[in-house]
Parts: C-alpha cells; structure tokens; sequence
C-alpha cells in the first residue's frame, strides 16, 4: 500500500466491523512509521495472530507490535485510561516496549466508570447490543459539551468540576432508568488523579505530531475500529456505534487534512459478519451460521458474543466503497469458506417487490429486504498455504474476481488464514 506517492493511507471496515483489519495493520506496519487510532475506543477488538502468540488489542494500535513503529491514539477516539494501562501492561509483560513509543492525544475525550454504568444499564443500549464499554454515553457527553479531555487533567480542580457535573448527569440517567445502581463521583476524581501522572506524559498535540511526519515523508497508517455500516451517520442507524468509522472520520478523528490522505484500503471478509442487533441481509439459517461461525471462530474479541453470519454482501461493499472512497480492497478469511459445496454474493435486494441495487438508508425497509444472489460452485480445498493469486483454486479465483467486479475496486490483498505469513498480496 506504501509507495513513493502513497504515504497517508487509511485502513477502513467495509462491513459491520471484524473484517479482519488488525492483521491487515499488522501486516502494512511492516512499512509503516506511524499507526493512528483516530475513533472508537475499547469497544474494538483487533486480533493479530503471531504463529506462537495472538494479541487482542482493544485501545492500543495494532502497529505497537511492531518494535520500530510509532503509535498515537487521536482525538476522536474516546479513551478508557483504565483499561489502556491494563493493555499497556499485559504488552509490557510480552515483551513488548510501549510506552516512549505511544503518544495520545490530549483532545481525546475520556471514558469514566459512570458512562460503564449508563452503558450497562440502559434499556436502548440493550436493543441495540452494544459492547457495553460505555462508548455511547461518552460520545454523547462529548457532544453535548460536558466531556473530560485528557488535557483535562492537567488541572485537578477543573477534573473535580467536570466529574461532578458528569456523574450528576449520569445519576439523573440512572435515575430515569430505574437504576438502584450509583455514580461515585469521588472515586472516579480519586481514578483519574492516580493515573493522570502516567498519562500525562503520554499526551500531546497528536494532529501536529502526525502533520510534521507527513511533511517529512513518513509513512502513516489511520488504522479504523468498526465497520462502515456502524458509521453513525452512514451505517444502519440505530444499529450503529457512535462514530464515524469510515475514512472522512480519519482526518478529523487525526486532526489532518483530508487532503493529506492518498489511499484507502477497505476490508471485508469473503463473507459477512455482525454482532450486536440490527439488519444483516444475508444472515444465514442457522444450520449454517453455526457451521460458519465454528470455521471462522465468529465470537466477539471483545465481549466474547457469537456473530451472526452471512453471505457476502455485495450491495454493502459497493455502498461501503463509494462512502469511503476505497482505493484498494482486502478480502480476508477466504480458507473460512474452503469446505463449502457452494457459495453465494448478493447483488441487490428486493424490497416490497422492486430490485435496488443500492443500499437503502431505512432500516425498516432493510428489514423487509429479500437479497439476490448470484450462485458459485465452491472450491472445497484448503487454501491456507496459497501464496499467490494463482495457487487459489480456479472456482475461488473466480469468486474473487466477481468480487472485485462487482465493487469496482482493485483487489489488493487475500488472507487465508490468521497468522501473520496467510496473506497473497496481488
Ligand atoms: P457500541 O460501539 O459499544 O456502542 O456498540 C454499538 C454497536 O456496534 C453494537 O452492535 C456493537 O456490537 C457494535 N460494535 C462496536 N464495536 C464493534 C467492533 O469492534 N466490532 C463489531 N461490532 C462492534
Ligand atoms: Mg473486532
């Protein structure tokens, strides 16, 4: 992905999240001198699988496995500084170095104990199926003007100040709910003056460190958490993540320009998965969806929950490129689908007996979706071992390709399996 004219590239889901891109980043950190987070927090779950060891990083880039790259939270990520130190130190405790090489910015807002508790507690959580990592309720403080920025902690006054006026908040929320659960303000003042004189050192002007990088050359990498159809804005709204997870959240989620960004991989798996409520088009039966879901190993990094399975749908990918304005395409666990007679692509849905071939923006009509496919034989061979593009057996070559003709969109990478070497690069 990193060529002389290609130095900021961004890495995007082009589904419901989980296709695959920690290993993607793992594998482009390689050339990478920068890795940026720049939205979501400790609701993502990037598996990197090393052969000997697999890491799940949750907050952290998965760029940090790589010794010689640097790694910056940016200020559209919502921070967890509990449980970064806990990722932080399970690294250490790898034998990993971390901290030195990690920067945050101190924009970014943080995730206290009480938007845990909202989380938890909200029945429109539930019905959405959220992580439960208090994502939401922290972008909400952000928005609505009384969030905590880590530059924030600077002054433990103002700390005292807007912890009061966050809990009090939220205890209100409870209290709406019916919660017989409590905010102590106190003890989250008493959290964040503990870890503030670790975190401080850490903070800085991440927009800046990343602009003077790329005046100097360097390669950066905006590494995405989610999936594009969890976009607040352009995914399945309700049944979404509240950021935005496609590539123009990059640049503010940085603090660059977009005009500073040259390409943008999009990954997908060779099929579908989602976790959480909301409308999955090409969800399996559930004969099928379990067979999948044990080849692929379809539970949450994060909250341990089984995905849903699917075919891949070829109306959300499209839609997916054409928001994220993808340049290249990886389609990751092909080796998941090795064992099946057939094979399926939805090419475009039928709603209240009309074809669209674009993806609605309704859920409620995504609901009544009938999806239409186009059949292939499967090619019921390993392909773990492949190396390139034609150790694949020919009838997956040609699902491939299909792909690749349906999105519009060069294919750039194929992974066949979760160890770190499992990858064609085209
Ligand atoms: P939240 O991000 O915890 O608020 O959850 C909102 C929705 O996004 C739920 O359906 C979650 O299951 C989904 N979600 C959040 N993070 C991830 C992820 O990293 N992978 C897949 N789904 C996610
Ligand atoms: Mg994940």
């Amino acid at each position: 992905m990193f060529t002389d004219t290609n130095r900021t590239v961004v890495v995007v889901g082009a589904q419901w999240g989980d296709e695959g891109k920690g290993k993607l980043v793992d594998v482009l950190a390689e050339d990478a001198d920068w890795v940026v987070r720049y939205q979501g927090g400790a609701n993502a779950g990037h598996t990197v699988d090393l052969g000997a060891r697999s890491f799940v990083l949750h907050q952290i880039p998965s760029g940090i496995l790589h010794p010689t790259v640097r790694c910056a939270i940016g200020n559209g990520v919502v921070l967890d500084p509990e449980t970064l130190f806990t990722e932080i130190d399970d690294l250490v405790r790898d034998g990993l170095e971390v901290e030195g090489r990690l920067y945050i910015s101190d924009r970014a807002h943080l995730v206290l104990p009480y938007h845990k508790l909202v989380d938890a507690e909200s029945a429109a959580s539930q019905a959405i199926g959220t992580t439960g990592r208090g994502i939401g309720p922290a972008y909400e403080d952000k928005v609505a003007r009384r969030g905590i920025r880590v530059l924030d902690l600077r002054d433990p006054a103002r700390v005292r100040d807007l912890v009061r006026r966050g809990a009090a908040h939220a205890a209100a929320q409870l209290a709406v709910f019916g919660s017989t659960r409590c905010v102590d303000a106190d003890e989250t003042v008493a959290m964040l003056d503990g870890l503030a004189e670790r975190l401080l050192p850490l903070a800085g002007d991440v927009g800046l460190l990343i602009h003077r990088a790329i005046g100097r050359g360097a390669s950066v990498l905006l590494e995405g958490a989610q999936g594009s159809l969890l976009d607040v804005d352009h995914g399945t709204y309700p049944f979404v993540t509240s950021s935005s997870t496609t590539s123009g959240g990059a640049a503010t989620g940085v603090g660059i320009a977009p005009t500073s960004i040259d390409a943008v991989l999009g990954v997908v798996k060779a099929y579908t998965t989602r976790v959480g409520n909301g409308p999955l088009p090409t969800e399996f039966d559930q004969e099928l969806s379990e067979r999948v879901r044990a080849l692929g190993n379809e539970f949450g990094a994060t909250t341990g929950r089984a995905r849903r399975c699917g075919w891949f749908d070829a109306g959300v990918v499209r839609y997916a490129a054409r928001v994220n304005g993808l340049s290249d395409l990886a389609v990751t666990k092909l080796d998941v689908l090795d064992t099946l007679e057939q094979v399926a692509l939805c090419t475009g849905y039928e709603i209240d007996g009309e074809l669209h071939t674009e993806f609605p923006s309704d859920v409620a009509a995504l609901d009544r979706a009938v999806a239409q496919y186009e059949w292939f034989d499967g090619w019921m061979t390993p392909t773990g071992d492949a190396r390139s593009f034609l150790d694949l057996p020919m009838e997956a070559r040609h699902y491939l390709n299909r792909i690749q003709a349906l999105i519009d969109t060069p294919l750039t990478y194929v992974s066949v399996g979760t160890r770190r070497g499992q990858i064609i690069a085209l």
